[in-house]
């Protein structure tokens, strides 16, 4: 049957339920033990030896927890991810988890959200490459190897523009933007494989996602193709009643059934009202047959009808899955500030002041979903630092007790501490239950008395670090002006410690960069950096209360009146402990044909004194077009790694169909005309030039 449940533990009456075949799926159920018995049971002893598959919660790692994926996204290291995502793939498998529910592709340009965390941010084109190196992380070279995880690429589709950055409410998404924007990374993982599709919780338009037939039908299958499994989210499709789109249960069901959605998670509108939907012929056989034959496929494809009934197996956190985490960790850290380059430290510093509610907390460093993690695991900062620079010289003071925490009857130990150290790493941020499903906040300061901590801090005169694990941006401007560096690391996860640790000095240096971009305060969202350009563009000469009379107007412009127009930290932005240049940029040719190729390229050089990795980014964007484009739209990217005075030449091969987007009829086009190019190191510098499409 076509249903996921959940199980605490495997009761007599659910064995039962597997004999008599009428369970085909759990979700995020059991121990490694009761799987395997389960599975036996489903094989050996039910009519038609059907086997079960068990889907999990597997978002960032299983043992070891990898960064958040906003985090990931930020090393822009699909290899690394895709490692990262393999290792998950082989502790879960082992423990009888063949099916996972991400990559979460979905775009977020709302940090109000709380499950950006979860997303790999704004861009569709960031997007779609972490969510394929995911998918292939997960589903390896054949689904039939017993190690690999089937994907389920989510949340099918819009639910990142969720309004107001609120969880579960409604999305209004014009299809230009749907197509250009939001399903990008889900057809590029449709195309890399992805073995199963979970549809969102929120409603498109005006019609919820799991009930949606222009997504699940239209787009997925007749112009996708797609001939995975589709499963709705929890309880999404009782759901349908209090969305006010189905009449009752029954409806439920006949609506999500008919618009394409195989299988239901977790609420049984399906058990209970299917047979008699089919009887009433509301629901036609055949669509009964298409749903069972995408749900025996996945489990054909898994290798589940031909592989042996597994022995209960544990995995486990090892040397190797530590040694990729803590990679992945120090890649997805972003170094926002960095004034008169205090950073990095020197290992010989006398003494380090460790402050924070963040220093020394296992579980808020692993963020959100990580049920199969134990804090045991995790590796702090405050334990790194100790390790690497002798009990002695670390001095801590939390300061806080947690990130919402106002008591500041610990300052004063906090200040103390501060007064007698060298420099002080102050640790920030959000605690893991800030972030995640249902976690939306409409103020994006740093909770509770952190800014004020921060102040008291600052003013023991001592060099402050702040560090900041969180799983969203936030406005944490007036903390970033009294400190002298920011190190943002996100929920860094497993190996966040020594990862963090190294990068202060200079072990590692700084790589990652924003995929998402950093609002100056809340107002300004959404702001993102793929927005179209108005006929009224903002500059930056032009600030403030506009002025004139109407004959001589001056500062009537797309901005605010009460705050710089621009983001405090840009898409793509992210400092290192050394100084790139870019010069020399060349296009192969003035012109691009239709089928042809043209190839940007730019001289990159490593002006340091250290070894460093650098992301360079390629924009594009038409200079008019027929439905108006981003001002500027990532391209392509490439990490490299420059020795000091280094330089290497990037090169960059665009083609037609990467300057495609959707016209006003829906048609997939790239429209002949100049286009503008940079090779930049994020998206609002860069080299420019120009060329034309015929
Ligand atoms: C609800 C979430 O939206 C989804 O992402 C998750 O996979 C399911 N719950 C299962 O836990």
């Amino acid at each position: 049957m076509s249903q996921s449940t959940s199980m605490a533990s495997l009761s007599e009456s659910i064995k039962a339920e597997i004999r008599s075949g009428r369970w085909g799926s759990f979700l995020n159920a059991g121990s490694p033990a009761d799987r395997a018995e389960a599975q036996r049971i489903a094989l050996k002893e039910s009519r038609l030896g059907i086997p079960l598959l068990f889907g999990r919660d597997v978002i960032h790692g299983y043992h070891t927890i990898f960064p958040i994926p906003l985090g990931q996204a930020a090393s822009w290291d699909p290899e690394l991810i895709e490692q990262a995502a393999r290792t998950a793939a082989i502790e879960a498998s082992t423990e009888g988890i063949r099916w996972a529910f991400a990559p979460m592709i979905d775009i977020a340009r709302d940090p109000r959200w709380g499950r950006i965390a979860e997303s790999p941010g704004e861009d569709p084109y960031i997007a779609s490459v972490a969510g394929v190196a995911v998918v292939r992380g997960f589903q390896g070279a054949s689904l039939a190897n017993p190690s690999s995880v089937a994907a389920s690429i989510k949340h099918f589709a819009g639910y990142g523009a969720a309004e107001a950055g609120r969880d579960y409410a409604s999305t209004w998404i014009p299809e230009v933007l749907l197509r250009d924007v939001y399903l990008r990374p889900f057809q590029a993982c449709v195309e890399a494989g992805a073995a199963t599709v979970m549809t969102a919780f929120s409603a498109l338009n005006g019609v919820p996602a799991t009930g949606n037939p222009f997504l699940l039908r239209q787009i997925l299958r007749s112009e996708w193709k797609y001939d995975g499994m589709v499963v709705s989210d929890y309880t999404a499709v009782k759901e349908l009643v209090p969305h006010g789109y189905a009449s009752d249960d029954a409806d439920a069901a006949r609506l999500a059934f008919r618009a394409g959605v195989d299988m239901e998670m977790v609420s049984t509108t399906y058990y209970d009202h299917l047979k008699s939907l089919i009887a009433s012929g509301q629901v036609p056989l055949a669509e009964v047959d298409d749903a069972v034959r995408n749900i025996l496929r996945l489990k054909y494809r898994l290798g589940l009808f031909d592989q042996p009934i597994p022995a209960p197996a544990h995995s486990a956190v090892t040397p190797e899955s530590r040694a990729l985490a803590q990679r992945l960790a120090t890649e997805s850290a972003v170094l926002l500030k960095n004034d008169g380059n205090l950073l990095p430290l020197a290992e010989t510093v006398g003494s380090v002041a460790v402050i924070g509610p963040l220093a020394d907390s296992p579980v808020d460093q692993m963020g959100t979903w990580v049920m199969d993690a134990r804090p045991e695991d995790v590796r702090t900062p405050f334990a790194a630092l100790r390790q690497m620079l002798g009990d002695a010289r670390v001095l801590y003071a939390p300061g806080l007790k947690n990130s919402r925490d106002t008591d500041p009857s610990g300052f004063e130990a906090a200040v103390n501490v501060a007064r007698r150290a060298d420099v002080v790493l102050l640790f920030l941020g959000e605690e893991q239950i800030l972030s995640g499903e249902a976690r939306s906040r409409a103020f994006l300061d740093l909770p509770g008395a952190q800014a004020a901590l921060a102040a008291e801090i600052a003013g023991a005169g001592k060099p402050v670090v702040a560090i900041i694990q969180a799983g969203r941006p936030l406005t944490f401007h007036q903390t970033a002006s009294q400190v002298r560096a920011v190190l943002w690391s996100f929920h860094p996860g497993t190996m966040g410690g020594p990862a963090i640790a190294d990068l202060l000095f200079g072990r590692a240096v700084p790589s990652g960069k924003l995929t998402v971009t950093f609002p100056r305060t809340v107002g300004q969202v959404p702001i993102y950096y793929a927005h179209l350009s108005t006929g009224r563009p903002a500059s930056l000469s032009e600030l403030g209360i506009p002025m004139g009379n109407p004959t001589n107007p001056t500062g009537y412009t797309s901005k605010y009146i009460d705050v710089d127009f621009t983001p405090v930290y840009p898409f793509g932005y992210g400092l290192s402990y050394t100084e790139f240049t870019y010069s020399n940029l060349r296009l192969s040719n003035s012109a691009l044909t239709q089928d042809g190729a043209l190839i940007v390229s730019a001289d990159v050089s490593n002006g340091g004194q250290r070894a460093a990795a650098e992301v360079v980014q390629l924009y594009v964007h038409p200079v008019a077009a027929s439905v108006v484009q981003p001002v500027r739209l990532l391209k392509g990217f490439r990490r490299v790694s420059l020795k000091p005075g280094e330089t290497q030449t990037v090169r960059f091969t665009l083609r037609a169909a990467d300057l495609s987007f959707h016209n006003q009829q829906m048609q997939l086009v790239a429209e002949p005309g100049r286009y503008q190019v940079w090779i930049a190191p994020d998206s609002v510098r860069g080299l420019e030039s120009e060329f034309i499409l015929r």
